[in-house]
């Protein structure tokens, strides 16, 4: 059989890599601490599981999905909780789109927007889809290298102005995935303004909006610079905010004319979402998730807090994150990013990402995920550290 050339020119996806690592130690008997996908393990909230279980029941929803852009309750929904959390209105009818989970609408969007031999500028490191995506519909991408000195953050003002002129699309993640960051609206504006000045598409992944550590950087919206909505199509998930990754559901929202390219797109290829998980989904958003989120954002401070500290125990020099629930640790003695997964795992039974997985920049360091599965999350981040202490 054939392989498509864009299959064979793209690498294995790092978390498939990472599936089958997992699965070979466990057959080798190492008692593995998983610090490797960002998959929450606490479950689903129970509001929301109960509301899926009501809905399920309802025969209509056994059907397609024949709603042009989403169930109208989910979508009034959204644009609800938006205007709370953002202060930014939404249209329902125009400005909002479902999808089957915000990944889905990352990797669609190059299609329904790109031609062949587009230019579009990825964070690196970065999210490996932007980049993924980009090359199967024929396009190039040009890094935007995110270093520690600048707050993992990309210096717009450096892209060449060429370059800047030839981009399509540019993708940005705040909070940050790998690295943790966030940042403030005066970034979001600057990258607006860039984005106006060289009639680029902004693709603003925000999967990670409620993940965060300090109450004075509470992750904005980019809608919320004025006249985002001309240049920017924000990407947001259920996932990671309440624990849903399983479920596939997330929404993109902002531009009108992305928005209707990307449904374009999506009715010619899916068949919309189950629509018993966009009511339930309507259930996450419309309650009052106060309590919640104050329990789950002090879970993954603790987490954070106890790895970070191990961590710098063992002489590693490594920073607090300030948003998402990953840990972006620079490797210690200079090792490659390779090497020290590498020893973690044979070394340590820890399983943690290669920072080069992200892309060249990510060379250096190791990505840990603070979402790993066990009964005593933070007795086995302690029992890392104790290895990592006694290994390196
Ligand atoms: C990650 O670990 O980077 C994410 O969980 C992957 C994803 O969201 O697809």
């Amino acid at each position: 059989m054939q392989m498509a050339d864009r299959l064979l020119k793209t690498p294995p996806y790092p978390f498939a890599e990472l599936a089958r690592l997992k699965r070979e130690a466990i057959a080798n008997g190492v008692d593995l601490i998983n610090f490797g996908i960002g998959d929450p393990d606490t479950p689903t909230p129970d509001f929301v599981v109960q509301a899926m279980q009501r809905a399920v029941e309802n025969p209509a929803y056994h059907q397609y999905d024949e709603t042009d852009i989403g169930l109208p309750m989910m979508l009034e929904a959204i644009a609800a909780w938006y205007a709370k959390r953002f202060g930014v209105p939404l249209d329902p009818k125009t400005e909002i789109l479902r999808l089957i989970g915000s990944k889905e609408g990352i990797a669609h969007l190059a299609w329904a927007v790109l031609n062949p031999g587009d230019l579009v500028l990825v964070p690196d490191p970065g999210y490996p889809v932007y980049k993924v995506s980009t090359l199967f519909a024929d396009a190039e991408s040009y890094a935007m290298p995110l270093r520690p000195a600048r707050g993992f953050v990309p210096d717009l003002a450096a892209i060449p102005s060429d370059v800047a002129d030839r981009a399509k699309l540019m993708w940005l993640c705040y909070p940050n995935n790998p690295t943790g960051a966030t940042v403030d609206l005066d970034f979001l504006a600057e990258a607006v303004a860039f984005a106006q000045k060289h009639d680029i598409l902004i693709g603003m992944d925000l999967a990670y909006s409620e993940i965060y550590y300090e109450d004075d950087c509470v992750p904005p919206s980019m809608l919320q610079v004025p006249g985002a909505k001309e240049v920017c199509i924000e990407f947001h998930s259920f996932s990671k905010p309440f624990n849903m990754t399983g479920w596939r559901i997330g929404w993109a929202c902002g531009n009108p004319d992305a928005l209707a390219a990307l449904n374009k797109l999506k009715s010619n290829l899916d068949s919309g979402a189950f629509l018993a998980i966009q009511e339930a989904a309507t259930v996450a958003l419309t309650t009052d998730t106060t309590a919640y989120f104050r329990d789950l954002r002090a879970r993954y401070r603790r987490r954070r807090d106890l790895l970070v500290d191990g961590l710098n125990a063992a002489g590693w020099q490594v920073e607090k994150p300030k948003g998402a629930f990953y840990v972006w640790a620079p490797t210690p003695n200079g090792m490659s990013a390779a090497d020290c997964a590498m020893k973690l795992l044979q070394d340590c039974g820890i399983l943690a990402t290669p920072g080069s997985a992200y892309g060249a920049h990510g060379e250096g360091f190791v990505r840990f995920a603070l979402t790993l599965p066990a009964t005593d999350v933070e007795a086995r981040i302690a029992e890392a550290a104790a290895r990592i202490q006694a290994t390196f």
